[in-house]
């Protein structure tokens, strides 16, 4: 009984600081809990990929090039995705110091673009865009993913962002 019962206070804590950490606005837990979201152990809030999608795509043009991206101008976000995020890694190779693109994220990123931009995949064929996803196989898990297993693109499926021309 006393073993059972000092379990179940080790269990309310362990609960008990799991809410503190989200609830209370202390920067450390912030810190943390995005650096847990970023290695993919907690899943991002549409609002919040929303957020990341803005920030960590404009850093290098302005967010125009993902409004203004279109079906005819080129292979779908999931594949500019992928680009972006190896431009990244060879910016880096040559001396610059950004953060790479974690999986967690080119995949919370690539359904916002999706959603509030367009999704031309099936135009595309599943096997054309595997070859040019090459060895990325978070982003080819979200390709072999149909639209019900993708939260975030599915809450913004009838979104649209202020100066995109959704296709
Ligand atoms: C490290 C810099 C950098 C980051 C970060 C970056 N891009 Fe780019 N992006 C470029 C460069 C360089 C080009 C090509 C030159 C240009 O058109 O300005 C480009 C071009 C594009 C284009 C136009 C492609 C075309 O064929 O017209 C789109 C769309 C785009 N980026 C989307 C994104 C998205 C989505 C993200 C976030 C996942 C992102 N970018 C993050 C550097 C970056």
């Amino acid at each position: 009984m006393k073993k059972y019962l000092w379990a179940a206070g080790l269990f309310l804590f362990v609960i008990a600081a799991a809410i503190a950490a989200m609830v209370i606005p202390n920067p450390l837990g912030a810190k943390v809990l995005a650096e847990a979201k970023y290695r993919g152990y907690l899943p991002y809030t549409t609002d919040e990929a929303v957020t990341i999608a803005y920030s960590r795509c404009s850093t290098c043009h302005s967010a125009d090039k993902m409004l203004r991206y279109c079906a005819r101008c080129g292979p779908p976000f999931i594949v500019v995705s992928h680009s972006m995020k190896k431009y990244v890694e060879l910016m880096n190779q040559k001396g610059a110091n950004t953060r790479p693109f974690s999986d967690a994220e080119i995949v919370a990123i690539t359904q916002v673009w999706n959603g509030l931009v367009g999704n031309w995949e099936t135009g595309w064929g599943a096997k054309n865009i595997k070859k040019l996803l090459q060895d990325d196989t978070a982003l080819i898990r979200l390709l072999d993913t149909p639209l019900e297993g993708r939260p975030i693109e599915l809450a913004l499926k009838n979104k649209s962002a202020p100066g995109a021309h959704k296709e």
